[in-house]
């Protein structure tokens, strides 16, 4: 089925920004929400976006008009749906709130509509089973901010056809986006797999090392090959999203992550990283900060607990066929910044060194740390 119409419920962080992309690469677009007053917002932001790729001769402002002509913004369900080939579901991290809105939309599209949630966490198979239409039904995870992040995670749910799956992954490639595929629907998918149990262990490593975040942070931009600190990278994210998806994530699968307390702690005293001015920083104004990382700082800490968890998990991803090494490598390097493949880092670090440290952990901490068969079997 060729897709032409597109449906965005949600206009918000997500959905204003994949309608965008939509609309640029000449989808028709109906962008839906449920008051007037977040679609005007949405549109203004589109409309600055816009305004910047012109003004930076991306696009011309005959390209600018065509691509805000492309969607409609409504708050009528009805009309938003009615053409759709597909509808992509950009609606807040709820399973309730989720639920009702695949509950309203039964009946109002073709049968040959695809659905395609972006959610972070939720199972794709759960959401499927809400609607008449599990075969499909796909998970289609654009990173924030869509308009940049060339990354979108494919994940077919156990009902979803193949055809679906295949069309979806064309119609990312149609984005100018580098689909990966997550082919079992497992929690956190691949790239929040590696990247959330790593804000964890790095506060358990505070507390075992008794060393500064500045000092972890540097260790794991400058021997990691990460763009930033993981403490930094936390802040930037927003501890909200990391508390959120630590717990979802954390409710269906108890071996992803070793839940530290002090993520809900923040979360609950509102000190969500950048955006309050306060996380595991403190930031002075509204403008993004850096923090002070240094390799000299760096070469102060042993980052094998860290490098440990990661390689844990993506040798767990590997072990459970999850995705290919190549897809692998692609979503670590697009979603996290990471310039250096996992599994170069591990054998850099001594692959052997790193399974003992984590039989180490395994007796001192317990089960979590055991390293995964996969990893001892490249040693
Ligand atoms: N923010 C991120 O970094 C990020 C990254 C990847 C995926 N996601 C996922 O994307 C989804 C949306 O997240 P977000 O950050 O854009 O949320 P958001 O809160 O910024 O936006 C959600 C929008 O949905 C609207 N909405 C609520 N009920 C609705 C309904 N019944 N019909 C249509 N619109 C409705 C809200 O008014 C709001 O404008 C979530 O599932 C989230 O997990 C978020």
């Amino acid at each position: 089925m060729a897709i032409k119409n597109i449906t965005v419920l949600g206009s918000g962080i997500m959905g204003h920004g994949i309608a965008q992309v939509s609309a640029m690469a000449g989808y028709k677009v109906n962008l839906r929400d449920i008051d007037q007053k977040f679609l005007n917002k949405a549109m203004q932001k589109i409309k600055w976006s816009l305004e910047k790729l012109t003004e930076k001769s991306k696009i011309t402002k005959m390209d600018a008009e065509k691509y805000i002509n492309n969607i409609t913004p409504t708050v009528d369900l009805k009309t938003a749906t009615k053409e759709a080939d597909l509808i992509i579901e950009a609606v807040p991290e709820d399973f309730n709130l989720k639920k009702k809105v695949y509950g309203e939309l039964e009946g109002l599209s073709s049968e040959n509509t695809i659905f395609a949630s972006n959610t972070s966490t939720l199972p794709i198979s759960e959401l499927s089973s809400l609607t008449s239409r599990p075969q499909k039904f796909i998970g289609i995870h654009f990173f924030n901010p869509p308009q940049l992040m060339k990354l979108v995670e494919v994940i077919p749910g156990i009902g979803t056809d193949e055809i679906v799956t295949k069309e979806l992954t064309a119609f990312v490639k149609s984005l100018n986006k580098q689909p990966v595929i997550c082919k079992k629907d497992v929690s956190g998918f691949i790239v929040n797999r590696i990247f959330i149990p790593l804000v964890h262990e790095a506060l358990y490593s505070l507390d075992r090392d008794h060393v500064s975040m500045e000092i972890i942070d540097s260790a794991v931009k400058y021997k990691l090959d990460f763009p930033m600190g993981i403490f930094e990278l936390a802040d930037y994210t927003g501890l909200d999203v990391i508390y959120k998806a630590s717990f979802e994530m954390n409710l269906r699968d108890k071996n992803v992550l070793r839940m530290h307390p002090s993520v809900k702690v923040l979360f609950d005293k509102n000190e969500l990283g950048q955006k309050t001015g306060k996380g595991f920083y403190t930031y002075q104004g509204e403008n993004y900060e850096r923090i002070n990382l240094t390799p000299e700082k760096a070469s102060q800490y042993d980052i094998s607990s860290i490098l440990g968890v990661a390689a844990n998990n993506a040798s767990w991803l590997l072990e459970n066929e999850v995705c290919t090494k190549a897809d692998l490598d692609t979503a670590l390097k697009l979603g996290m910044g990471m310039k250096t493949e996992i599994f170069e880092l591990v054998s850099k670090n001594g692959t052997e060194k790193l399974v003992r440290h984590l039989l180490e952990l395994e007796k001192c901490e317990g089960d979590f740390y055991k390293p995964n068969d996969y990893l001892r079997s490249i040693v």
